[in-house]
């Protein structure tokens, strides 16, 4: 493990409470964890974009979460489009989609912002980090009808097995965390165990979700090793194994070098 660095594709370290932020940072930093925090708000993208620039192997995106679409405006797209002009750390656009779970009282409407921020994408040139959840149909639909050139990443994947193929035949990837490591999450093993490596990616989704054997305590990105081990476990494979090809995803589809 020593020479390979992991790719946490999706971490809110920003938000961590009970765990002191630089430490987490440097925890990260020093198993060679490269971390990407996105932003929820139209709010946040300015605080995403502060934050990401004080530390080291340290990236972001900008979005607007689908809870949290009534906080986006006409304005909001091109605040996100300074902030992508002028910090070259701000690699993607997320994190975006559809949740049907909490309230679906403005459906219509997070349909609408998300498929508004594909299109911003897709003149950015950037990819999407995409939060899915019991919205599975609606957004693969959506995908295919708008998203032309933004490789998309399905973040927290909760889907089926089946459901991931039919992902993976658009080009979309998978990333799972720490709920592949929980006892009982058999979809989200059986996806670990059998998907294409090339559609692979980690993440941890701090502070929640936090990995066995943390699990109920909160998160951090370092613990995106843990998620890393279980799926080497999953496949009978090697960690290392799994840290090289998921990064080399994530180099390839946000064009960076891990070093
Ligand atoms: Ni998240």
């Amino acid at each position: 493990m020593e020479n390979t660095y992991i790719i946490n594709t999706h971490s809110h370290a920003n938000m961590l409470r009970e765990t002191n932020i630089d430490k987490a940072i440097k925890n990260a930093q020093d198993e060679k964890i490269i971390t990407i925090v996105p932003s929820s708000t139209a709010e946040d993208i300015f605080e995403v974009n502060e934050f990401i620039q004080k530390y080291n192997d340290v990236y972001g995106y900008v979005g607007v979460f689908p809870e949290e679409v009534k906080t986006f405006t006409d304005k909001t797209l091109s605040d996100m489009e300074n902030i992508i002009r002028t910090n070259k750390k701000i690699i993607g656009i997320g994190e975006i989609g559809l949740d049907y779970y909490w309230d679906k009282s403005f459906k219509e409407l997070q349909k609408e912002v998300f498929i508004k921020q594909i299109e911003f994408a897709n003149q950015m040139n950037l990819p999407l980090n995409i939060h899915s959840r019991e919205a599975h149909l609606d957004t693969l639909e959506i995908l295919k009808k708008y998203n032309k050139n933004s490789t998309a990443i399905l973040h927290c994947f909760s889907g089926s097995l089946e459901f991931a193929k039919e992902c993976i035949k658009e080009g979309i990837y998978i990333a799972l965390g720490g709920v592949v490591t929980f006892k009982n999450a058999v979809k989200a093993k059986e996806v670990a165990a059998e998907i294409p490596l090339d559609n692979l990616l980690l993440e941890t989704d701090d502070p929640y979700l936090a990995p066995v054997p943390f699990r109920g305590k909160e998160n951090q990105p370092m613990y995106v090793k843990y998620v890393a081990e279980e799926i080497a476990k999953l496949r009978h494979t090697t960690t290392d194994e799994i840290a090289k090809a998921t990064t080399q995803n994530a180099e390839r589809i946000f064009n960076f070098n891990a070093k």
